[in-house]
């Protein structure tokens, strides 16, 4: 047996339930789109898996790019500075934008990045986040496409670690609770 799979973690949503929410999120953003072009922004490293599958059912013309932002460190709550530590590779001015998140939760992150694309004069930006916690919420945000609504719990898998661990679980998980900290 894997050591993943030995280590029994509860799953969430499994690979199945994902695969299908992300096809309806490509075909339903696929649909807004219409006939113009899009770029596709991923915010590394959470949102690479969720970036690769759901590109794969946008059938418009895209392109990718990504940014790196300081998040959790090696804990797991935000310490509330948002830092850019790998900017976009392309101007996004008079483009169509989309943010790939993995998951939308205080709103810091996304709410840095809003604000510091939006500078840039795209033709359009919208935000896709596979799981959104709404409880968590401290900035007032929302995502325009959304996987998954849950309540506050940590998860992992799917791209989504815990220090840097179980980016590779093809599931989204539980961590179980006597290894999260305290609030
Ligand atoms: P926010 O700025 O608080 O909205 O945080 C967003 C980032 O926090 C996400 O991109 C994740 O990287 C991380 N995050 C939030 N909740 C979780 C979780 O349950 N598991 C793993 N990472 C999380
Ligand atoms: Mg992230």
């Amino acid at each position: 047996m894997s050591q993943l799979i030995a280590a029994g973690l509860p799953v969430l949503y499994n690979r199945q339930q994902i695969a299908a929410r992300v096809a309806e999120l490509g075909a339903q953003i696929t649909r807004d789109i219409g006939d113009e072009k899009l770029v596709l922004v991923g915010v590394l490293k959470g949102a690479a898996p969720f970036l690769a599958d759901l590109s794969r059912h946008i059938d418009v013309d895209a392109t990718f790019d990504f940014v790196a932002v300081s998040s959790y460190g090696k804990g797991q709550r935000s310490s509330g500075a948002v830092k850019m530590i790998k900017d976009l590779d392309q101007s996004i001015e008079g483009k169509n934008v989309l943010i790939v998140e993995d998951i939308l939760d205080t709103g810091i992150t996304l709410s840095y990045l809003r604000k510091l694309f939006l500078q840039q004069k795209p033709k359009s930006l919208r935000i896709a986040a596979l799981l959104d916690k709404p409880s968590r919420r401290i900035e007032k945000i929302e995502a325009d496409y959304v996987g998954f609504s849950i309540p506050d719990l940590f998860v992992i898998g799917y791209g989504m670690d815990f220090a840097e661990r179980y980016r590779n679980l093809p599931d989204i998980c539980l961590m179980p609770p006597e290894n999260v900290e305290s609030k």
